[in-house]
């Protein structure tokens, strides 16, 4: 689908800040992969889509997950928001026939990191926290360690979701444990 479309596609389906939100990952993501050397245009591309079921309620997200076939663990059942970015995935094969796996893996690890991500996946992950629109304590020196050293800054954001998560009593994938053991490890 050509770009104005999926804007306009996204536009209809999420409110106008989750909107804003999306330009800003994709402007941010462009940034990014300049400076890291990473293909750019996939990356653009998962940002207009990575956050299409965000605003589905959390019952609707379990179900259409069950409908679709995609894998429902405990802590997805315990935190459905989870499941937002493999739901992501899943429409935009569906509804717009989008099976790039450069966008998919981007799409589907931008919600709570893998210890698998590549170079790209981890722009994108990063790209969805520093964005303009983004105001928490930490965003600036997030963004600018993520200028200069991307698993830095990938562990730097992993923290900082954690002790937001753990401050909230929020339930904790367990693929973003994993993701900071391989990060440490580096
Ligand atoms: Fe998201
Ligand atoms: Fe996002």
């Amino acid at each position: 689908m050509a770009e104005q479309g999926l804007k306009d596609w996204l536009k209809a389906r999420v409110s106008p800040r989750r909107f804003l939100h999306s330009l800003g990952v994709r402007e941010t993501v462009a940034e990014l992969a300049r400076r890291h050397g990473a293909d750019a245009e996939p990356l653009m591309t998962a940002a207009l889509l990575h956050d299409c079921a965000r605003e589905l309620s959390g019952g609707e997200m379990l179900s259409r997950a069950a409908e679709w076939g995609v894998p429902i663990r405990d802590v997805d059942r315990e935190s459905p928001v989870l499941l937002h970015g493999r739901l992501a995935v899943e429409i935009a094969g569906r509804e717009l026939g989008i099976d790039d796996p450069r966008i998919a893996s981007a799409v589907l690890y931008h919600t709570a990191g893998h210890p698998d991500m590549s170079l790209p996946d981890k722009l994108f992950f990063l790209s969805d926290h520093i964005e303009p629109t983004r105001d928490f304590t930490w965003v600036g020196e997030l963004r600018e360690v993520a200028r200069e050293d991307v698993n830095r800054a990938m562990l730097l954001a992993v923290d900082i979701n954690l002790k937001h998560l753990r401050s909230t009593g929020k339930v904790i994938d367990p693929n973003t444990l994993e993701l900071r053991d391989v990060l440490l490890d580096r």
